[in-house]
């Protein structure tokens, strides 16, 4: 039973980021486990948005980069992760700008503690940094990366197939896409924006066929949501597609 809101809330986040963080961690640490000279491995986190998942990865002991282009998110990230020290430190009121589908006024004004890990709880040796600015402007250099993990990420493009593009060069020769999320294409309907919504149907077919991406592991319509008021009277559940692509040891 929870003792307080707050704890509900703590639970409420723990859940959804099992939901999604948790299928990409498991991968990582199978690919890679840590008992042999995994611990020089690198992971891109693009569209890493407040750092969390980097956080998570980095705190498992691998090398690991997150990449921002938003100035909020990048403001807010580099506060946690740079300014702050301990647990529950602050309040913050999540959904206060919801005015809607609240059971009780109150609903809007619940507050949260943050941060609910030390942000500088991380190994001594760790390997924790975080980059500014367009994934696909950012990152060229070829064959670099042991691992790339998008969450949530790859409909953020008006162009998916650039993402997978610029993931597919990046990636080492035997390098692994983990990819966790739904395709809720963030420029669609938009004036003056020019968006393609490819299905997951079309996008594998593109990362088989034409980057030549091997499938090792694919699961499709897992539940999740994300940034859920657990109080809202209304419910959004995604039903996303989570996997593991290789890139080929030698390129077509
Ligand atoms: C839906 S959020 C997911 C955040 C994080 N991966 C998570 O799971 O909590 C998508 C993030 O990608 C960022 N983003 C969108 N387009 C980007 C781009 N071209 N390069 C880097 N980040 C981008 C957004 O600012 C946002 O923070």
């Amino acid at each position: 039973m929870w003792s307080s809101f707050t704890d509900f809330v703590f639970a409420q986040g723990a859940a959804e980021r099992s939901q999604c963080y948790g299928p990409i961690l498991e991968q990582l640490k199978t690919l890679c486990p840590l008992s042999n000279s995994c611990q020089s491995v690198s992971v891109l986190v693009p569209g890493s948005g407040l750092g969390r998942l980097a956080y998570e990865i980095a705190k498992l002991g691998y090398r690991c980069q997150g990449n921002e282009w938003s100035m909020f998110m990048l403001i807010a990230s580099q506060f946690i992760l740079n300014r702050v020290k301990g647990t529950n430190v602050f309040v913050i009121y999540p959904w206060v700008h919801n005015f809607c589908n609240n059971m009780s006024s109150g609903d809007q004004l619940n507050s949260c503690l943050i941060p609910d890990v030390d942000p500088h709880d991380l190994p001594p040796a760790s390997d924790f940094s975080m980059t500014a600015g367009d994934f696909n402007e950012v990152y060229n250099e070829e064959d670099t990366w042991d691992c790339v993990a998008t969450c949530y990420f790859i409909d953020t493009s008006p162009n998916v197939v650039a993402y997978i593009e610029t993931i597919q060069r990046i990636l080492k020769p035997g390098g692994h896409w983990i990819n966790f999320g739904p395709l809720l294409y963030h420029f669609a309907d938009m004036a003056n924006e020019r968006s393609v919504e490819l299905s997951y149907e079309t996008i594998r077919r593109i990362m088989l066929k034409h980057f030549g991406f091997e499938l090792l592991k694919e699961e499709v319509r897992i539940p999740s949501t994300y940034i859920q008021s657990p109080l809202s009277m209304m419910k959004l559940q995604y039903e996303c597609v989570f996997f593991v692509a290789r890139k080929p040891l030698i390129s077509k």
